[in-house]
């Protein structure tokens, strides 16, 4: 737990060689910061959009390649309805107000989720976002909307069983890789770094098949406050762990 993350120390020194690949985050805390200020919970989500601007800059400035941001998973289609539709209306319009904003600073957009329970303006206005940022070869930004990681595992099955089904796999031939290849993500790496804001110790049905060796690192700030400092301590405490992917200490050295 990161209980001094507001002890505001500049200059946090970071190997610019060893840093993550692909940082996922999932974005929580908006409604707390909201309630914490007697404010309602769609100015948490009003706010949390400036957060998603500013982190952005600060992964495409330090030359992150991939970040992966969790916007709305299919269980918030159980929020209230009036809280749903504001969600999906700020995502949009605030998707396409960045639009020139990313083309310029060579951001590509992807977006993952499960687009069958999307409304289909939004999923049109969103595609189009997505085509015309589709030359960028800086950061890619990914958003996870309709999105969770049970969706999605559960298409790549589908998937993988009608080939196998129809005679074109042999089930015996199925490997870990046939199901990466299979999932929403097949374009990227894993994550190297899953950050949780708001201060849950849980993952929240998000990338469950990618995180298996990401390093997690999780924060009682709220999503509304997190700034490219923060972002910056978490690379850092990254940077100090060792990764072993199931291998002993002295194997890694
Ligand atoms: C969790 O906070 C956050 C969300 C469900 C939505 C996050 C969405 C945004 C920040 C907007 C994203 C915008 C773009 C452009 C990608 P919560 O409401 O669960 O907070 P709580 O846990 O404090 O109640």
């Amino acid at each position: 737990m990161d209980q001094f993350a507001h002890d505001k120390i500049p200059n946090i020194q970071l190997d610019m060689a060893r840093l993550p690949r692909h940082i996922a985050i999932i974005m929580d805390g908006n409604g707390r910061w909201a309630q914490a200020q007697g404010l309602q919970r769609a100015a948490g989500h009003v706010e949390g959009v400036t957060t998603v601007r500013r982190i952005t800059e600060e992964c495409s400035r330090l030359g992150i390649g991939y970040l992966t941001l969790y916007a709305f998973s299919t269980e918030n289609w159980n929020r209230p309805q009036e809280e749903v539709d504001a969600l999906m209306h700020l995502i949009v319009t605030a998707i396409e107000r960045e639009t020139p904003d990313l083309i310029k600073n060579r951001v590509r957009l992807r977006v993952i989720g499960d687009s069958s329970r999307m409304p289909r303006e939004a999923l049109e206005r969103l595609e189009r976002c997505v085509q015309d940022t589709s030359a960028g070869d800086g950061l890619t930004l990914v958003l996870a909307i309709s999105y969770s990681s049970r969706w999605e595992i559960t298409d790549a099955v589908r998937r993988i069983a009608a080939e196998a089904a129809d005679g074109s796999l042999d089930p015996a031939a199925i490997t870990p890789d046939t199901v990466s290849r299979n999932l929403a993500t097949a374009f990227m790496p894993d994550p190297d770094l899953l950050i949780r804001t708001g201060g849950d110790m849980r993952v929240s049905n998000f990338l469950l098949w990618q995180i298996a060796y990401a390093e997690l690192y999780i924060t009682d700030i709220y999503w509304p406050d997190f700034n490219g400092y923060d972002l910056r301590r978490a690379i850092a405490d990254y940077q100090k762990r060792q990764r072993r992917f199931g291998l002993t200490g002295e194997q890694i050295q």
